[in-house]
């Protein structure tokens, strides 16, 4: 019994030693310490030995026993303080984690952009409400309830009563060109400001249009101020907008608040106006109506006739963002799909 004795610790001895995980010094705890050990085996066997040989083997096997355990427990400690090791360990050339930021939508990157050129250019940024009176949005700028012009913008009414006076409606605001008079009526020439902001459409949408969008709107007034200044300004600001050279064009149009008014067109930023499929083999591209300030909007904030000249433009800027980014929808813009906006 000795021997046996002697043989299980012999053996385990070895194990422990050998022992490199948790999970195997458990193992063998359980094989020679546990219920159903060799070793318990032994300390069971125990009460059927003469007296004198249980005065021998007893302590033998118990010292063994304890001394085994004591083994175990060492080895444990140590395989468990290699494992923190292990976790405290940096390795210094591993690839770091990407923190994801927060970042701009192409929408305000644009106006950004666009704001900065104007006030280099000596230009103020104004601003005006998204939920307008019905006189500022069509009225002071010579738009009267029964002005035709007022059918080319599908208008959300948030109230307009039966009978109602003329005028005292509100409205989702059609456009930024009601800025201008908001401005005038605290301002005197000479000025220039750029009106950037939101504007609605009560319309269907499609990849071109939608029923939420953004304008910014020109109005630079003085006593001597012509279309020349306004094509010499439009041309500067396009050109450092696209970082290429770009021509400007005039087409005669209609607007209500504009006299004479002009369709706007930039040479094709794609083919640089030679003509390709984006500009429809024109050269051209139309990007917003412009005109001369019409006297009667001078007179609608307060300005005498005829003494002040102005222009006045107002550009669509997801119309640019989509130009400057080649997007082919701008249903994109308010879409919310993050696949989209990160990839600006
Ligand atoms: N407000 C016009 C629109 O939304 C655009 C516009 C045309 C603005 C001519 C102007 C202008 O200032 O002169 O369709």
């Amino acid at each position: 019994m000795k021997e046996q004795i002697q043989k299980i610790k012999d053996n385990a001895v070895e194990q422990i030693s050998d022992a490199d995980t948790l999970e195997v010094i458990e193992e063998i705890r359980v094989s020679y310490l546990g219920k159903k050990s060799a070793f318990n085996e032994i300390l069971k066997g125990l009460k059927d030995l003469s007296p004198e040989e249980k005065k021998k083997i007893g302590p033998l096997a118990n010292d063994t026993k304890k001394e085994i355990q004591h083994l175990i427990d060492d080895k444990k400690l140590a395989l468990e303080s290699v494992i923190d090791e292990k976790k405290e360990w940096i390795d210094v050339t591993a690839p770091g984690h990407k923190h994801a930021h927060g970042h701009l939508h192409p929408l305000s990157i644009v106006q950004r952009d666009i704001e900065d050129t104007f006030t280099s250019m000596g230009f103020e940024i104004a601003d005006g409400p998204d939920i307008e009176s019905e006189s500022y949005n069509f009225d002071a700028i010579n738009m009267p309830d029964d002005h035709p012009g007022r059918d080319m913008q599908d208008t959300f009414w948030i109230s307009r009563e039966d009978g109602r006076k003329k005028g005292t409606g509100t409205v989702m605001r059609t456009q930024t060109s009601g800025v201008q008079v908001r401005y005038m009526e605290k301002h005197k020439p000479p000025f220039r400001i750029i009106v950037p902001g939101r504007v609605f459409r009560n319309e269907a949408t499609d990849a071109s249009h939608e029923h939420t969008f953004h304008q910014f709107e020109a109005l630079v007034v003085g006593e001597d101020v012509s279309v020349a200044n306004f094509l010499y300004i439009a041309e500067t600001f396009f050109s450092e907008f696209f970082g290429q050279e770009i021509k400007a064009r005039l087409r005669p149009s209609y607007f209500p608040f504009v006299e004479p008014g002009f369709e706007f067109d930039i040479s094709c930023t794609n083919c640089g106006g030679k003509g390709c499929s984006t500009c429809s083999r024109t050269g051209w591209i139309e990007v917003g109506g412009a005109g001369m300030v019409h006297q009667n909007v001078f007179e609608a904030a307060g300005y005498d006739r005829d003494v002040y000249q102005g222009f006045a433009w107002g550009f669509g800027l997801e119309r640019l963002a989509m130009m400057k980014y080649k997007i082919n929808d701008i249903r994109l813009f308010h879409s919310g799909d993050v696949r989209f906006t990160k990839q600006f």
